[in-house]
């Protein structure tokens, strides 16, 4: 198998729209009246969710000529987001064939299927034409992808000069052996982490100038205490949430992914670079 198939496999649910359906269903919120927001608790799938994103695509200077390229895309939340905000155009290329045609659904829902195009296909043999963008993202996508050269390599093609590029990733802090799984690998042989410096070095060395670079660490520990306070509180999940993607796995994942946080293993950072 290779490793593109292995991290398809990583994320394959199998029953996907219906585990949604059936879970706005008891939340009794009807299809025909659904809001990007009451999906963000399922389809913003990165440490802090729709918050991390509303902080991080602040930075990416987007608006209605924005045409913005979302690598490793998922169920769209993100792309979601920016279309709605921002009334950009978003194109997103996701490996996972489920998290494509359950996007793609989703956009349906809410009624932005002609700003937001989901596809499915690698992140490093894209099907789009040179300059074809002026923004791009990856969120908690460079984690499964070994060689970052060739990921930044074809973002480079893909982006016009001076198109921002947005990284929000999970990052190699110290050397040591990660606790697996986590919510992108169930163990080592999908996980490639680098550190923040290797990224750094990848961006320039295919021509990318950085342009900010964010420790998001503090906002992460934060985020877990308060999602552990508020599921305690409530005496379980809601019914819609990350758990509905990562099934009975979720508790071990998430846990293990706070451990590697805390134990200064890993780090979420947010990257700004500039096509030079
Ligand atoms: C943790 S999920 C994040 C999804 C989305 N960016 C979000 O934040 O909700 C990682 C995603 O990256 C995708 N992915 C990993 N490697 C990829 C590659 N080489 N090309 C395209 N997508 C990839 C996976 O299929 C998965 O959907």
């Amino acid at each position: 198998m290779s490793t593109e198939q292995a991290v398809s496999k990583t994320y394959l649910h199998g029953g996907l729209l219906a585990a949604i359906e059936a879970a706005l269903a008891r939340m009794g919120k009807p299809i025909s009246s659904l809001s990007i927001a009451d999906l963000a608790p399922v389809d913003e799938f990165h440490i802090g969710g729709r918050v991390a994103t509303e902080r991080f695509m602040k930075q990416l200077n987007l608006n209605q000529d924005s045409q913005v390229l979302d690598v490793g895309c998922g169920l769209g939340g993100s792309a979601r987001f920016v279309a709605n905000a921002y009334q950009s155009q978003v194109t997103g290329i996701d490996l996972s064939r489920e998290y494509i045609e359950t996007g793609n659904t989703l956009c349906e829902w809410v009624k932005l299927k002609k700003q937001i195009a989901l596809q499915h296909g690698s992140a490093l043999d894209m099907p789009f034409d040179n300059d074809a963008f002026n923004r791009a993202y990856m969120l908690h996508v460079g984690m499964n992808i070994e060689d970052k050269t060739q990921i930044f390599t074809e973002l480079y093609r893909v982006l016009r000069p001076g198109a921002i590029l947005g990284i929000y990733d999970v990052m190699r802090q110290q050397q040591g052996d990660l606790t697996f799984p986590v919510p992108w690998a169930t163990s080592p042989s999908t996980s490639y982490l680098a550190t923040p410096d290797e990224y750094c070095q990848a961006l320039s060395e295919t021509g990318f100038e950085l342009v900010n670079q964010s420790n998001r660490r503090d906002f992460a520990i934060e985020f877990f205490n308060q999602l552990g306070a508020k599921t305690q509180a409530k005496g379980g999940p809601p019914p819609l949430g990350l758990h509905t993607l990562m099934q009975e796995s979720t508790s071990a994942k998430i846990s293990n992914m706070i451990a590697n946080i805390e134990n200064n293993l890993i780090v979420p950072v947010e990257l700004i670079a500039q096509k030079t």
